[in-house]
């Protein structure tokens, strides 16, 4: 059984660390509401020399290496993002340029925070037909660039970050390690509750971020529950099987609530939102990098990954390591 298999990742954050209490310097918040409301702490905040691109080759770098992987051998890099650096080329392509790759397909996926979960499917599907051996699936953004700093109800709830995995295909048999289930969704009709005012074919501009956040926090619950509870089944597991959760970081009391739905106990579930905010695409890889490097993730375990975004896009995944 050809299965697409995690064999290494990493990630990379921005210099620039900032705290709750710095941002109350210059919006109208504070450490005790962000912390209470979405338990957040720290964001990193790219740098005038900190892109998409520069912050996605250096996770796809470290995820290389903890693959044992040459650059050129890998022949497809599917990057999430929802904050490319340019409208066009596909950042994509300046992660395989950084990286010195000459020849392979490379390209952008849109899905805004469930991005990382759709380019996986992708990845997998483009890696299980046999056409591909070794992918590169990033999940980087830049969000601090869309936000609207005057805005305390979405500026205080995201930052910047990229992480990368490498899979490859393997004949691993029914018990060994890859990717065992995967199920997207999305819904167009709720794409005004989380979207950015502006683009090329629309203002002409990047635009900002704009968020019906309490909207936005009650089908974050069901969704993820439901998706959660559909990519088990799919899997022919139950909650009871699995080792962890690695959910999209958005708020942390959407993390005890969906966990609290399944019926999951929360030390299965990763918890980087303190230390990251929410990173979009970028979150699901970086809490999994963390996790792997902690030894928290160990390898044979199943693990899940969720996540939920704009669109409303959503879905999750099993994987055993
Ligand atoms: O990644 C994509 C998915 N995104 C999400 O999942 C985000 C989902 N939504 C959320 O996480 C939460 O809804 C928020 C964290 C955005 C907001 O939390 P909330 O408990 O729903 O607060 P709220 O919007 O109901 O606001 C409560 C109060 C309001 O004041 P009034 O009207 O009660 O006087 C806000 O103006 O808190 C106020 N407020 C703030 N106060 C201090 C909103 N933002 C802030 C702030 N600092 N940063």
């Amino acid at each position: 059984m050809i299965r697409s298999v995690i064999t290494g990742t990493g990630s990379a954050l921005p210099v620039r660390r900032v705290s709750n209490a710095e941002l109350a310097e210059t919006v109208d918040t504070s450490d005790d509401w962000i912390v209470e409301r979405t338990g957040i702490r720290f964001r990193h905040l790219a740098g005038p020399d900190e892109t998409t691109g520069t912050l996605a080759a250096d996770a796809a770098r470290r995820a290389l290496a903890a693959a044992g992987c040459a650059a050129g051998e890998i022949d497809l890099i599917v990057l999430a993002t929802a904050t490319p650096d340019q409208t066009f080329p596909a950042t994509a392509t300046k992660v395989q340029a950084l990286l010195g790759i000459d020849d392979c397909v490379a390209f952008d996926v849109a899905a805004v925070c469930s991005g990382f979960l759709y380019a996986l499917q992708v990845a997998d599907s483009m890696i299980r037909t046999g056409a591909h051996a070794r992918a590169l699936v990033i999940g980087a953004e830049t969000f601090s660039r869309i936000l609207d700093w005057q805005d305390r109800t979405t500026c205080v709830l995201f930052g910047d970050g990229a992480g990368a995995i490498v899979i490859e295909a393997r004949d691993s048999g029914e018990e060994g390690p890859g990717i065992i289930a995967i199920k997207l969704h999305a819904d167009g009709r709720h794409n005004q509750l989380l979207y950015v005012d502006g683009g090329p074919s629309t203002t002409g501009t990047v635009g900002l971020l704009r968020m019906k956040g309490g909207e936005v926090f009650r089908h974050a619950v069901t969704n993820l529950a439901a998706v959660l509870e559909e990519t088990l089944v799919i899997a022919g597991l139950t909650s009871a099987d699995i080792d962890w959760v690695v959910p999209h970081q958005a708020n942390k009391r959407i993390l005890d609530a969906t966990a609290r739905k399944l019926g999951l106990p929360a030390e299965k579930v990763i918890v980087t939102v303190d230390q990251h905010a929410n990173t979009s695409a970028a979150s699901v890889p970086l809490a999994l990098d963390v996790a792997i490097r902690d030894q928290r993730i160990m390898p044979g375990q199943l693990i899940v990954l969720e996540a939920m975004g704009g669109g409303f896009t959503w879905g999750a995944a099993v994987v055993r390591t």
